[in-house]
């Protein structure tokens, strides 16, 4: 899988990918992440890519030219499976999305900044608009570093059975169970002894028992869900 990014702000996405799983998935090549500074199709030799809002307001906008003028040359080579812009007003990013995004070949994510970006733009470009949360970021390149994080983890071969994302949190719309390294007791507090029993069907039973009370306790509105 190919995910590019358009930033401005390319240096905020320079370690994210750089290490661990993500560092690992692009060694094997099975994720290619490419990041281009939008700058590079500005409006004039000053580097301009955003100007004022029509009808006043503070706050710039990112015009319409460069935007489509940098996605045109990165379609030349092929189209994009999904062009994602990445917005708070967008649909709020959960597992199943990226479930959904890690089976696509090639993802371009638009980060905006300022107030945005022309609606044109996302008229006539933007298949999906993603928000990571209820919350304002400065800019979307957390965002953007998020969802590839989120996805690139989820293309198979780039995780291990130990890092498997078949007992990950959200999977099964469950949470996952709490876990417990050496030693056996620590501070007057002992590994639940379904763990010690040596027992896999006890083990998961137990596990599973404790997904359940944590969803209940702690998201009882993703129980229900489909
Ligand atoms: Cl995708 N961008 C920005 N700037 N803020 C956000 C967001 C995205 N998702 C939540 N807050």
């Amino acid at each position: 899988m190919t995910i590019e990014i358009l930033t401005v702000l390319p240096q905020l996405l320079e370690s994210p990918f750089e290490h661990s799983i993500m560092k690992r998935a692009q060694d094997r090549g099975l994720l290619t992440i490419k990041i281009h500074q939008l700058r590079k199709w500005a409006i004039n030799k000053h580097g301009q890519v955003d100007d004022y809002q029509y009808g006043g307001g503070a706050g710039m906008v990112i015009m319409c030219e460069p935007l489509a003028n940098a996605i045109d040359e990165l379609q030349q080579e092929s189209k994009f499976d999904e062009i994602i812009f990445v917005t708070p007003d967008g649909k709020t990013f959960n597992q199943k999305e990226a479930n959904t995004l890690s089976i696509k070949n090639r993802l371009l994510i638009i980060c905006g900044h300022y107030k945005g970006i022309d609606q044109r733009i996302r008229d006539l470009y933007v298949t999906k608009e993603i928000s990571i949360g209820d919350y304002v970021l400065s800019g979307g390149e957390l965002a953007a570093a998020i969802i590839v994080d989120a996805v690139g983890r989820l293309i198979p071969g780039v995780l291990n059975d130990e890092t498997s994302a078949l007992t990950d949190s959200f999977q099964d719309n469950l949470l996952a169970p709490p876990v417990y390294s050496r030693p056996t007791l620590f501070r007057e507090l002992s590994v639940p002894p379904e763990l010690l029993t040596g027992d896999p069907k006890k083990v998961d039973q137990w596990r599973h028992e404790q997904a359940i009370q944590r969803t209940k306790e702690r998201r009882p509105d993703i129980l229900s869900k489909e």
